[in-house]
């Protein structure tokens, strides 16, 4: 009887992770591991970063603490990844400010994590060729680059970025069968989020218009675990909305 490869393992393949010292990164690490993956996983905070290091299946894996707002904690990663099979950029801050009070400070600051720093650490690592053949790049996008929200124009704009970077770099990658693609989670349960509640605003009226209620990070996990894995190898410059239906119009509540 032959042995079939299952296309959903991610055995055998390494995978780094950015923003794995909370919330959807730290859980997609975990996964990852979960599935088989050794991983890379990076983060701000050393203590957090540690703790998703304890959380993770498995072993061989490695955490580097990076700011990836800065070109050296960029060169950083890219200098300790051996080659890798799976990229996901999930990194990233919001805050929710209104249009009228935005200042290039405040968009600095968004899009250097948010659109910058995944573009730039893309960049590095295939200067560097530390990306496999076949591999697998995923950037973290999030719904209200598609739909847009109330005080979130700089938040949106950094991470519409990426949708338009992604199919772009797709088409340059293809011929050496590498794939970039986008997920663009709606309300996900992580301290981001928590933190946007304290910012005051009826937050909780916001999540509750999710049909399936708020997502956990393990939803964004398990597809994130999709995009890498084999399963997907004939899927690129998508955009994947993971909202719990949320952006589909509702007419029949109206
Ligand atoms: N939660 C949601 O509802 C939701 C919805 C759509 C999209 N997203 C996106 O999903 C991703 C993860 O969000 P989350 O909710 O899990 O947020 P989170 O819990 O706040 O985690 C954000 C992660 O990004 C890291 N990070 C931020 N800026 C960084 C920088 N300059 N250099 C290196 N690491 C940096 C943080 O590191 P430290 O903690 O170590 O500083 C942390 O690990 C983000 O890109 C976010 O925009 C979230």
């Amino acid at each position: 009887m032959s042995v079939v490869q299952d296309p959903f393992s991610l055995s055998g393949k390494r995978v780094l992770v950015t923003g794995a010292s909370s919330g959807i990164g730290r859980q997609i690490a975990i996964t990852c591991s979960q599935m088989g993956a050794q991983v890379v996983i990076s983060g701000r905070n050393p203590e957090r970063l540690q703790a998703t290091a304890a959380a993770l299946h498995g072993e061989g894996h490695i955490a580097i603490t990076a700011d990836l707002s800065q070109q050296e904690g960029i060169d950083q990663l890219v200098a300790v990844s051996d080659t890798l099979h799976g990229v996901v950029h999930a990194a990233g801050i919001s805050k929710l400010v209104p249009f009228r009070l935005i200042n290039k400070q405040h968009l600095t600051d968004i899009f250097d994590s948010n659109t910058f720093a995944p573009m730039l650490l893309t960049r590095g690592l295939l200067a560097k060729k530390r990306i496999a053949q076949n591999g697998s790049i995923l950037f973290i996008s999030a719904l209200s680059s598609h739909s847009g929200a109330l005080a979130t124009s700089a938040y949106a704009a950094s991470k519409s970025a990426l949708l338009g970077a992604m199919r772009s770099l797709a088409l340059e990658i293809a011929k050496q069968g590498m794939r970039v693609n986008c997920i663009a989670p709606g309300y996900v349960h992580t301290p981001m989020l928590d933190g946007l509640g304290q910012g005051g605003g009826n937050m909780d009226a916001l999540f509750d218009l999710t049909p399936l209620g708020m997502g956990e990070p393990e939803d964004v996990a398990y597809a994130s675990v999709f995009y890498l894995a084999d399963a997907s190898r004939w899927i690129t410059r998508n955009y994947f909305i993971l909202d719990g239906g949320l952006s589909t119009p509702m007419d029949i509540y109206a």
